[in-house]
């Protein structure tokens, strides 16, 4: 498990820049954390790092967006609306898993439903500075990262 404490939200974007360079079509990330702790910053310093950030737009009604590097897919769920794993499994969810790089914002509800490499990141912020995140990144199965 590797911990990173980050100070304000550009450190976290440079976090994610970091960790993006080292994605392929088969990462899968799952971000984990209360409302506001930095998943949709963290996600945009991973499509930036691409040259995507001018089309970030919140997937919040519709479960999942996809982006395009030159090289594969990028899908970045936001699964706070999501009822349940059953209705993630009636939406197809684990085909995309096959389809490309998965960044997975409220993750947590279907880790169940994961491939067994996957990397689990939770965001928590602190109670005395509003500008500090205590982000900690988990690997499963073969997933690695370097930073
Ligand atoms: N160190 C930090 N890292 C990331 N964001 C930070 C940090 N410090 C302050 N912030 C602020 O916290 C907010 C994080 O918002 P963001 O949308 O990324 O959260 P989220 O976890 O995706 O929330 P939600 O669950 O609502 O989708 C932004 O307003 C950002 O400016
Ligand atoms: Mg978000």
């Amino acid at each position: 498990m590797l911990r990173v404490i980050t100070n304000s939200e550009d450190e976290t974007i440079k976090l994610a820049k970091k960790i993006a360079k080292q994605i392929n079509e088969n990462t899968i990330i799952i971000l984990i954390g209360e409302l506001g702790s930095g998943k949709t910053k963290f996600t945009e310093g991973i499509l930036t790092y691409y040259g995507l950030e001018e089309e970030i737009s919140s997937p919040t009604f519709t479960l999942v967006n996809e982006y395009n590097t030159s090289n594969f897919n990028i899908f970045h769920f936001d699964l706070y609306r999501l009822a349940d794993i059953d209705e993630f499994y009636s939406i197809g969810g684990e085909e995309y898993f096959e389809k490309g790089a998965c960044i997975i914002e409220w993750g947590e509800m279907i880790e169940s439903a994961l491939p067994k490499d996957y990397i689990k990141i939770v965001f928590s912020k602190d109670n005395q500075d509003e500008n500090k995140r205590i982000i900690e990144i988990e690997f499963f199965g073969k997933s690695e990262i370097k930073l």
